[in-house]
Parts: structure tokens; sequence; C-alpha cells
């Protein structure tokens, strides 16, 4: 298997988007469903903003120093998207605004999603090497095994609060 950061990140974009898919086609009164596609859109968006946020994101900024906008942009588009996960986890399904909050969700974290894989990967790709891309891969790996899977964990929340209280 591929260990390209990009490679890999953009699994992990695909498998968001196949939820939200999913989520988007459940139709009206689906509540259980829903419930339970927004649970695993939460997990893999923990997952992914983990690894994004403690390898990637720091890893470009410090390779490639003229990223560093798309980077703090970045950064905050995540801050959205963890608020509203926190938000979700909390709310029933059949609550009045469960699915006007996924929605926004989705389209907050698709808008992200295609700005980095159109505009923000090719850039990668342009200033890092194979290799140090491979590099960055092995590190995104090592970080996923050891990632939150519920924004309520501590290490999913750190970032989260350090964003509103810096
Ligand atoms: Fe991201
Ligand atoms: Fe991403």
């Amino acid at each position: 298997m591929s260990t390209d950061a990009i490679v890999l990140l953009k699994a992990d974009h695909k498998e968001i988007k196949s939820v939200f898919t999913k989520f988007e086609r459940a139709g009206e009164n689906a509540t259980t469903t829903k419930g339970d596609l927004v649970a695993s859109m939460i997990e893999l968006l923990t997952v992914h903003t983990y690894i994004e946020n403690e390898v990637m994101y720091p890893e470009v900024r410090r390779l490639l120093p003229d990223l560093e906008d798309d980077v703090l942009e970045s950064y905050e588009e995540h801050h959205v998207a963890d608020v509203l996960c926190m938000e979700l986890v909390a709310m029933s399904p059949d609550a009045e605004r469960f699915d006007a909050k996924t929605t926004v969700l989705i389209e907050t974290v698709t808008h992200h999603i295609d700005e980095e894989e159109q505009d923000w990967f090719p850039k990668v790709r342009d200033g890092l090497g194979r290799k140090q891309l491979s590099e960055l891969g092995e590190q995104l790996i090592r970080a996923k095994q050891k990632a939150p899977h519920s924004p309520a964990q501590p290490s999913a929340l750190k970032k989260t609060i350090d964003a509103i209280i810096r």
C-alpha cells in the first residue's frame, strides 16, 4: 500500500464523503439511520482531523512556509467542524435542529475537502518530493493508531479548546 500522505488523506476524504451521501439519501424520517450515520461521520472526522492537525499541517507549515496562510485557514475550517461535531455528539437525532446542523457540517467539510484536494494538495505535491510525502504518510499512519475516535476524548478536545481560549 502506498504511504504517500496525499493518497492516504484522499482515501479518508472518500470514506467521509460516502457517509455524507448516505445521510443525504436517507430520507426525511430515517431518524435511527441518520443518527448512526452522524455517529460514523463524527468518528471518521475526529480521526482525520487529529492526523491532519497533529502531522500534516504542522509538517507542511515547517517544510513549506509559503503555504502558511492555507494551513491557518485549514485550522479555522476544522475548528468550525469540531464545534458542530461536539454539538451533534450531544444531540438526539430527533431534535429539531439535528438535520440542519448535520447539513451545515456536511457543507463545511465538503467545502474544506474540495479546497484541500483542488488547491492545497497540488501545491504540497509540487513543494515536497515523493520521499518526503511517503515519510509524511508513515507519520500519518502512526498518528492514526493513537487518534481519538470521539470528540469527547481529551486528545480531541485539546485542539478545540486551544482554539477557543488562545
Ligand atoms: Fe483538513
Ligand atoms: Fe483532509
